[in-house]
């Protein structure tokens, strides 16, 4: 009887950890479409070439399952604090360690992703697991791309994040699967500001689920100038039929 009751308490606990776990966060900070003409988020439509701070590529977790992992990399901010990105402390959820690292390519390499690179004026996509929220009954706010357009030497604050705003992307816009509305992915692409010096800035990712209630993922953008060879210029054509055909796909 005894073992009974511990069996259901632990099943209900997985259940609401399950629940509670069921947050998005930046899976891929530089996705590059095999065929720019018919961009998505599943694996076979792109590959990754940037990732987030000390992100584990080698953890062997398939797309969409590291906040089950540890550390989790999903941060649910406090609102007494607001640390923009995750130190692996605080937080309503703490997520993995995403402070900023001294030198910064401490945080890439390795088993850690690699740092993202692009040219000023270059478009950029970024992926994410729609984690059961891009279902046509939740709400839908937008994916803040938040990046100050000088070389800091700290992150700014929740402030000076949310005050460089570059871009709003829809949470949305997603290759639903079928049947696993967990791990469907989706993304949405936006610009390097233009005229930037060379270096490195920092960039954060905040969606807001419900009020008040604000997940983020922070990265570091290695800046290159348009002339030195640039490895990632012009990479990408100009996709504006990109949300059409993903909204295509939402009625499948
Ligand atoms: C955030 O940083 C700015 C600039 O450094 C500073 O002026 C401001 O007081 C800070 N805000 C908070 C809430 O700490
Ligand atoms: C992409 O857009 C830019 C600016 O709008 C334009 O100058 C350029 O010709 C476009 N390139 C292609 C391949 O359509």
């Amino acid at each position: 009887m005894l073992f009974r009751n511990s069996v259901i308490a632990s099943a209900a606990l997985a259940l609401v950890a399950t629940m509670v776990e069921a947050h998005s966060w930046a899976d891929c900070v530089d996705w590059r479409f095999t065929d720019p003409s018919k961009p998505g988020w599943r694996a076979t439509d792109g590959k990754c070439y940037g990732w987030a701070r000390q992100y584990p590529i080698n953890s062997g977790v398939s797309f969409g399952g590291l906040d089950s992992f540890s550390p989790s990399r999903h941060y649910q901010q406090s609102t007494s604090d607001f640390l923009p990105c995750s130190d692996h402390r605080h937080g309503v959820e703490p997520g993995a360690d995403e402070t900023r690292q001294n030198p910064i390519s401490k945080a890439y390499g390795g088993r850690f992703g690699a740092m993202a690179q692009a040219t000023p004026g270059q478009k950029m996509c970024v992926r994410w697991p729609a984690k059961n929220h891009a279902k046509k009954d939740e709400p839908n706010n937008p994916v803040m791309i938040n990046m100050p357009n000088t070389i800091l030497n700290k992150d700014p604050n929740q402030s000076g994040f949310t005050s460089a705003n570059i871009a709003k992307l829809n949470y949305k816009d997603c290759n639903q699967i079928a049947g696993d509305t967990d791990r469907t992915p989706c993304g949405g692409c936006f610009n390097v500001p233009d005229g930037l010096a060379t270096g490195t800035y920092v960039i954060q990712w905040r969606w807001m689920l419900n009020q008040d209630e604000y997940y983020t993922s922070c990265w570091d953008l290695q800046v290159t100038s348009k002339t030195d060879g640039g490895a990632t210029t012009s990479r990408l054509s100009n996709s504006t039929s990109i949300f059409a055909d993903l909204a295509e796909d939402d009625d499948n």
